[in-house]
């Protein structure tokens, strides 16, 4: 009832409206109106008629339908003239809309993945001790890394992972932690990080840290409150009894050799560790140091870090019943067990629930991901030698994210047989037994292990830069690679490093010397005095980054050209990898991506004399092929004939071809691409295939 009285009221209102605004009158077939209101309210009229008529004049020219009533109006807009135009567009709108929502949907579902960060860039390690000294003291600092930033820029490197710089008695440099949540006043203060991070953000780069989770220094206060039976922090290290004079509960090895127990006088138990006696392993079953590293990664994501690299993974969890593991040697007399390597780790290492607490660091990570461009990324460390699967098992499952990748460490084992086939094989190692759809990513050196340019030898370098950047995934380099550092040679009296203090062959210092800026004193690493805390290495005159950027051949101006080709041309970022020939000599592989015109060939001679590589069986391939790059300069843009393309030893190729014809779809076996994708070259985009 209420709204109809409202209705009827407002249609009265309209009509009088009508009456006073007399500029429909004219409107044609507008007459049955105005009759109707010249009969309703003629006194009205008549009073105002004068006003009204002269306004109404220039009301008509001005407004021709200005309150002209809905009957009226809906006769006009019946009209044809009207009508059909309004209802195209009606339906042109519609239309339009439609399809845009249908391209929208294809366009997402038809396009790949985009790739993050940690896909595109390379991620550069720098030992901070080594790295560059800014305050004269002889080691580096986070200063120091603020300095050189623009290295990285100018390498197109955007991802920098930091060894360790937390507070730490320094007894494994920086891998004994004393206080997560601070930073050692060797290396600076707090102020200094959050320096460092910000810059290094304002250039775009990411900051990737090291994380520790399987254990501390001893110095901790957790280990000092654990010790002394503290009710909370007594189980958060791995304790158990044992005999003081023979302090050995069972035959567990620390990776430094000898037991991996110790016995604590205060607390009057033995504690394991993995390590040295000075990083005690932590009792990760223990659901409150699992909250305690959480906590931990929870601080630096919120201070803004882009990632961690988790270390020592694998040791994260031991079995809890500390059973004797079994020698591989079962004839060893037991007291001859000393090395990692003379025990199976059954017990040590790998442990069922390990994968469910990376996991779950994982998580927390994700929680720090969503903002576009922040994604936190994880890498693991583990050595899993030739037990691949269990390195797999870090890039998680199809349903649950764990490490984004696991480090690759088999091109570390390239110096044992430099040679086409073993390079294939080590390569292989890796892409056969990803699980699909990974990342892949490649390590030639780091901290721990010797400089392949020693290991490998010098006439190597350019060649293994030269696959590193080229390989499908993310390269990893170590500081100092980008121009072919090498080891430094170290006498038992130099030795810094714990590993190597009972035995020189096995101290890492080599592959730790001061990085090499410039020819000046220390190599530009310190500038002020003469300490540096290793000896620079003799080459520094010839090897270092000054005099390498000036030459357009040298190690450096490589890793740059090779490095901004990899990210600039989509057959190497997003294309299919495929092997084409390995032999004593030469390893050759390319890259390209569907309905992408150019493809590269990669030739690598890794052996120890020229070769002649005849690649006429390769039907995809042009018969005339010039060379885009060639670590020996001299040969650049040289033209070969695909039966004859020569290699020296130690030289790589970069050759770009063109073609449609692809390789990828007759070769099946020999190829891989961890997300399919082609080009379409018309509109410049790709899209799901
Ligand atoms: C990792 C580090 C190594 C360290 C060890 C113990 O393997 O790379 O340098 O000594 O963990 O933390
Ligand atoms: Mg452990």
């Amino acid at each position: 009832m209420c709204s109809r009285t409202k209705i009827e009221n407002s249609g009265q209102m309209e009509l009088e409206e009508t009456i006073r605004n007399p500029g429909f009158k004219d409107v044609d077939d507008g007459g049955s109106a105005a009759d109707t209101s010249s009969s309703g309210t003629g006194e009205r009229r008549d009073s105002t008629a004068v006003k009204l008529d002269a306004a109404a004049e220039e009301y008509t020219q001005l407004k021709p339908y200005a309150g002209m009533p809905k009957e009226v109006l809906l006769l006009h807009s019946s009209r044809a003239r009207y009508r059909v135009p309004r209802e195209i567009l009606f339906w042109l709108i519609v239309c339009c809309t439609l399809a845009l929502v249908a391209v929208t949907i294809t366009i997402i579902a038809l396009s790949p993945p985009c790739l993050s960060w940690w896909h595109i860039t390379p991620v550069y390690q720098v030992y901070p001790r080594s790295f560059r000294d800014s305050d004269g003291d002889g080691v580096g600092d986070l200063k120091g890394i603020k300095e050189k930033l623009d290295h990285f820029l100018d390498l197109n490197i955007k991802a920098v992972w930091i060894s360790p710089f937390y507070r730490s008695p320094m007894k494994d440099f920086g891998y004994d932690v004393e206080d997560f949540m601070d930073v050692d006043p060797l290396f600076g203060n707090m102020q200094d990080f959050e320096e460092l991070l910000a810059e290094m953000h304002n250039k775009g780069l990411k900051l990737i840290m090291d994380f520790i989770p399987n254990h501390t220094s001893d110095r901790h206060r957790w280990f000092n409150l654990s010790r002394t039976k503290d009710p909370h922090y007594k189980d958060y290290y791995v304790w158990t009894d044992c005999d003081p004079a023979s302090p050995k509960p069972n035959n567990w090895v620390s990776i430094f050799g000898n037991s991996s127990w110790t016995y604590d006088e205060v607390r009057g138990q033995c504690y394991l560790h993995q390590f040295l006696k000075e990083q005690p392993d932590l009792n990760l079953r223990n659901p409150y140091v699992v909250q305690e590293i959480i906590d931990l990664i929870s601080f630096w994501l919120e201070k803004g870090v882009d990632g961690f690299r988790m270390d020592a993974v694998k040791h994260m969890l031991e079995a809890a019943h500390l059973r004797d593991e079994p020698q591989v040697d079962p004839d060893m007399p037991p007291e001859l067990v000393t090395t990692e390597w003379d025990l199976y780790h059954d017990y040590t290492t790998s442990q069922v629930g390990l994968h469910d607490m990376l996991r779950e660091f994982r998580a927390v990570m994700d929680d720090y991901s969503r903002e576009p461009g922040r994604y936190r990324f994880m890498v693991t460390e583990s050595y899993d030698y030739e037990e691949v699967d269990k390195t797999m098992m870090y890039y998680g499952t199809p349903l649950v994210k764990e490490s984004d990748f696991p480090f690759n460490f088999y091109l570390l084992d390239l110096p044992q047989n430099t040679s086409g086939w073993w390079a294939k094989h080590l390569v292989d190692l890796w892409m056969s037994n990803m699980p699909s759809g990974k990342w892949p990513n490649w390590v030639v050196g780091n901290h721990d292990r010797p400089r392949i340019g020693s290991s490998a030898g010098r006439m190597y370098v350019r060649a293994i830069n030269l696959m590193l950047l080229t390989l499908p995934g993310t390269p990893t380099t170590y500081y100092g690679e980008e121009i072919g550092m090498e080891n430094i040679n170290i006498t038992q009296s130099q030795v810094q490093d714990p590993a190597g203090k009972y035995n020189v062959s096995l101290s890492r210092d080599p592959e730790r010397s001061p990085m090499q800026w410039n020819s000046e004193k220390n190599a530009g690493f310190n500038t002020q005095t003469n300490k540096t805390w290793l000896p620079v290495h003799p080459s520094y005159e010839t090897v270092n980054v000054e005099v390498q950027k000036e030459d357009e051949g040298s190690v450096l101006s490589q890793y740059r050209f090779l490095n901004g080709l990899r990210q600039s041309e989509l057959p190497f970022l997003r294309g299919w990898f495929c092997y084409v020939l390995s032999d004593t000599n030469v390893f050759s592989y390319l890259r390209e991506l569907d309905g992408h015109k150019e493809a590269y060939l990669m030739v690598i001679n890794f052996g120890r004399g020229s070769s002649t590589t005849d690649l006429s069986a390769v039907k995809e391939l042009p018969n005339e092929l010039r060379v885009l790059m060639s670590t020996n300069t001299a040969n650049n843009q040289k033209v070969f004939q695909k039966s004859r393309i020569q290699t020296e030893a130690g030289e790589g190729l970069v050759i770009r071809y063109s073609t449609y014809t692809r390789f990828h779809p007759s070769h099946p076996a020999q190829c891989y691409v961890s997300e399919k994708a082609c080009y379409l070259e018309t509109v410049g985009i790709l899209y799901k295939c």
